[in-house]
């Protein structure tokens, strides 16, 4: 199984962090954001992964994690010319994986505590479809939001609702197997011009093939300043704890 992180965007939500330095780059307490995401990936025992970013950036992460040695993963560099939606960005993985493979991709801007493995080993498990992982927030109007249906399936993702039906939101943790691209190929750009990986997940909850679990633990994107900060935060708070011998939080 691979996975993608993708680690392009412009950041807008971070500027002007973001003006001249890649979100994903940017600190985390003691590490720049994707050193999370790639440990992230090791840890669920994912070997091979596809790192998507744009051109201006895609040095720093070469020097950065090089060619993923030390991280125990295999790392190809995939640079994305335009940004335009994280849909898009996954449409250009396309060549790197088999027709029936599954795999995990991963907004490189999303912090999980617990270990992914799980998750994964039960969408291993799953014979088709996706599996998206939910989280419950206290605003969920900022992310993709699930509407359940009364057998407790999703029904339907509305992003970014004004309104939202519930208090869960999509994490930027999905997976998927090769189906995928044609969902991607057969969907129109969103009002802001992104192939939205919302309507994709939506193809798949169409289709009844979209599952779900609910991630255990801390979770944020890192995508604003408060987050950014929550992020630090928690981290300084995790690292000084083990350096303690693991009491507190
Ligand atoms: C994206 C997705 C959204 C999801 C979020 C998770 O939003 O569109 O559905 O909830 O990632 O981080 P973005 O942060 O790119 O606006």
């Amino acid at each position: 199984m691979k996975a993608i992180v993708l680690a392009g965007g412009t950041g807008t939500r971070l500027k002007p962090l973001t003006t001249i330095m890649n979100k994903h780059m940017l600190p985390v307490y003691n590490y720049p954001m994707i050193h999370y995401a790639i440990e992230k990936i090791a840890e669920a025992g994912i070997h091979d992964v596809l790192l998507v970013t744009g051109r201006s950036s895609a040095g720093l992460f070469v020097d950065y994690l090089g060619n993923g040695r030390e991280f125990g993963v295999s790392i190809t560099y995939l640079i994305q010319e335009e940004a335009g939606g994280i849909a898009q960005a996954l449409e250009l993985a396309k060549p790197y994986v088999k027709d029936d493979e599954k795999f995990v991709m991963l907004l490189g801007d999303n912090l999980v505590e617990k270990s992914l493995r799980p998750y994964v080993e039960d969408y291993n498990r799953q014979n088709e479809g996706a599996m998206v992982l939910l989280k419950q927030v206290p605003d969920p109007e900022r992310y993709g939001v699930p509407v359940f249906g009364k057998d407790g399936k999703i029904v339907y993702i509305a992003e970014k609702p004004a309104k939202p039906e519930s208090y869960y939101c999509v994490t930027g943790v999905y997976m998927y197997d090769g189906s995928v691209f044609d969902i991607i190929a057969s969907i129109e750009p969103s009002a802001r011009g992104e192939l939205e990986i919302t309507d994709v997940n939506n193809a798949y909850a169409a289709a009844g093939k979209l599952t779900y679990r609910v991630l255990e633990g801390w979770w944020t994107d890192a995508g604003t300043f408060d987050s950014l900060h929550e992020a630090a935060a928690f981290m300084r708070r995790k690292q000084l704890s083990s350096r303690r011998g693991g009491k507190g939080s």
